[in-house]
């Protein structure tokens, strides 16, 4: 059974069957969902759909691309949303420089600052999005050494994996390393510790191959653990079984 660490299910690309989807995922093997909030309003959506659904659990934040909706009264709505019992993490927050159209970087550096705050008060673990900002990223997060987190899709090299790790934190991957271009993602997996990974769809983009291209739901995260199984030499099974559990341990949800 597979534990899909990322996945977006408030996105209006689910609108026509969200409800009949996230249900039949336990069928399809996918015992878990983390649905991460991007902006304070998705992340009240997201708690609500944790609350309609026992395998689904929520985290909060406002993502790097929804920084200019940022406020003290989203800060304090964050808060309130973070002490119900299926919100499992902040996130997702962090720094995405790509994106020509995002808030300056000192607004997101000061957005992600007062997110990693949040979960220092708060005890959650956090949830980190990274996009061509590598330095400016781990700057911040090795400000927080009472904070654990995970950097979700994992873009960076080998040598800040190495310092991620030290600090007790995980990495995740999204089915990019099922594409036909990957490499670097590769490497890392191949030298991380087989207990730092986690899998996830990031739906509903990024779907893995063979189905590149098409709507991604929780139901393709199994491609991902079988990438991650050919690439540590271990059975699929294994690789289901250890992700899942590394999943649990990390958000607090035991068995
Ligand atoms: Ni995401």
């Amino acid at each position: 059974m597979y534990f899909d660490t990322h996945a977006h299910y408030g996105s209006e690309l689910y609108d026509e069957d969200r409800d009949q989807l996230i249900a039949s995922m336990p069928e399809k093997g996918v015992e878990l969902i983390i649905n991460p909030g991007c902006t304070l309003e998705s992340s009240m959506g997201a708690v609500a759909l944790a609350e309609k659904f026992p395998h689904v659990y929520a985290a909060v934040g406002v993502h790097p691309s929804d920084c200019h909706t940022w406020s003290d009264e989203v800060e304090e709505g964050l808060r309130k949303l973070s002490a119900h019992e299926k919100v499992k993490a902040i996130g997702e927050i962090g720094l995405d420089y790509y994106w020509k159209d995002n808030a300056p970087a000192d607004l997101q550096k000061e957005v992600f600052t007062r997110q990693m705050e949040l979960a220092r008060q708060t005890g959650l673990p956090v949830i980190v999005h990274n996009r061509d900002a590598h330095k400016d990223t781990l700057d911040i997060v090795r400000q927080f050494k009472d904070v654990q987190g995970v950097y979700h899709c994992y873009a960076g090299s080998i040598e800040d994996a190495k310092v991620l790790v030290k600090m007790g934190w995980m990495l995740s991957f999204t089915g990019v390393i099922t594409f036909k271009n990957a490499r670097k993602a590769l490497e890392v997996i191949r030298w991380l510790p087989m207990d730092r990974i986690m899998i996830e769809t990031d739906s509903p983009y990024l779907t893995p191959e063979p189905f590149r291209g098409k709507r991604n739901d929780s139901g393709y995260v199994r491609f991902v653990s079988e990438k991650i199984a050919e690439l540590k030499g271990i059975t699929p099974e294994e690789a289901a079984r250890i992700t899942t559990e590394n999943g649990r341990r990390f958000f607090n949800i035991p068995r």
